[in-house]
């Protein structure tokens, strides 16, 4: 099945990226927000990140003005009935996930492949909440979107091996590294980067070291872009503290547990980054 035209849902962090790079490779891309004044604030952070990429040289202003041409921005389910593939890219939540797919279900075409950017959630679980599990994946990718390259796709016991088969001609097509990873909660990634970023706050929690000592011991000592403290606040301190509880839930395992540092800045509103606080000011 040949995707030319997809349906984004949630123009945060990473729809808005996810978005970017679907219509920067040509093909007709609508993103749906719950209202107007998250959409704009999405739009403004994809338009942004174009800009920087016209500003380095990678992207031509003629590509910057047809992307933005294949891009339409919605508040509206109807919009997205047409579209070959939805990708998911909303709150790290079981019910509004399940909740807006079942929705979706009964508006998108039928013959259309739905696929979840979830980070923590089994992709079964999602699945169930639809009509088409035989068309339903896990695509996992990696903030910020436009420069990292992996994609982790995943299908359940009930994902045909042609709707598996077109997402990795997708994946590709959009200029990204697709790997297959099994249903369990985290993918391949998350398994192991999850509980790495909690053992830096409990860490930090135990006395180890400053919040910014920490981060310079990891970056110069493992040669890691992101010491684990700026990669929190990028990820977003909120959305981290939802992928531990999935994952502890899950596993029952204490490393995937969120330690209570995380969970008192996510009740004081320090969400990292997108907030303008977290371990870091910005
Ligand atoms: N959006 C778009 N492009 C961005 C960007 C953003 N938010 N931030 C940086 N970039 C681009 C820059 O334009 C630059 O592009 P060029 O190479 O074309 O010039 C490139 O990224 C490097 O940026 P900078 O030189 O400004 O900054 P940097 O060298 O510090 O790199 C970084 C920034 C790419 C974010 C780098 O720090 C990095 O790789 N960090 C780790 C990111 C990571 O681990 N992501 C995974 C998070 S976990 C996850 O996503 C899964 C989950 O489920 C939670
Ligand atoms: P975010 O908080 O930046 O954005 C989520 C957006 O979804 C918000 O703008 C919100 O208004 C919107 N939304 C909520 N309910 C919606 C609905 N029913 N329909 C349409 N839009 C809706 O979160 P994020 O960081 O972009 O994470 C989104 C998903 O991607 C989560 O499942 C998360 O686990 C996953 N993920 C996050 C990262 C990361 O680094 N932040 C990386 C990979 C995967």
């Amino acid at each position: 099945m040949k995707i030319e035209q997809v349906g984004v849902l949630g123009c945060g962090l990473m729809g808005s990226g996810i978005a970017e790079v679907c219509a920067k490779a040509g093909i007709q891309t609508v993103v749906r927000e719950v209202n107007e004044e998250f959409l704009a604030k999405g739009m403004a952070r994809l338009e942004k990140s174009l800009a920087r990429a016209v500003d380095k040289g990678k992207l031509s202003a003629k590509d910057r003005d047809a992307t933005v041409g294949r891009l339409q921005g919605t508040t509206q389910d109807s919009d997205l009935g047409d579209c070959d593939l939805i990708i998911e890219a909303i709150v790290e939540n079981v019910e509004e996930k399940c909740r807006t797919y079942a929705a979706l279900d009964k508006i998108v075409k039928p013959g259309a492949l739905f696929a979840s950017n979830t980070s923590s959630l089994t992709i079964t679980e999602l699945a169930m909440s639809t009509e088409r599990s035989d068309r339903f994946l896990g695509l996992h990718f990696f903030n910020p979107v436009p420069i990292m390259k992996l994609v982790e796709v995943v299908r359940t016991l009930m994902t045909s091996d042609e709707a598996v088969e077109s997402t990795f001609d997708f994946v590709k097509a959009i200029g990204k590294e697709p790997v297959a990873a099994r249903d369990n909660s985290g993918f391949i990634v998350n398994r192991l980067l999850v509980p790495y970023l909690l053992d830096a706050i409990r860490a930090y929690e135990n006395g180890v070291g400053s919040v910014e000592d920490i981060d310079k011991a990891m970056q110069l000592g493992c040669a890691y872009p992101m010491g684990p403290f700026r990669l929190l606040d990028f990820v977003g301190l909120d959305t981290t503290y939802y992928i531990a509880n999935i994952m502890f839930e899950e596993y029952r395992e204490t490393r995937f547990a969120p330690p209570p540092l995380l969970k008192k800045m996510v009740l004081a509103g320090r969400y990292g980054k997108k907030s303008g606080h977290g371990f870091y000011q910005y």
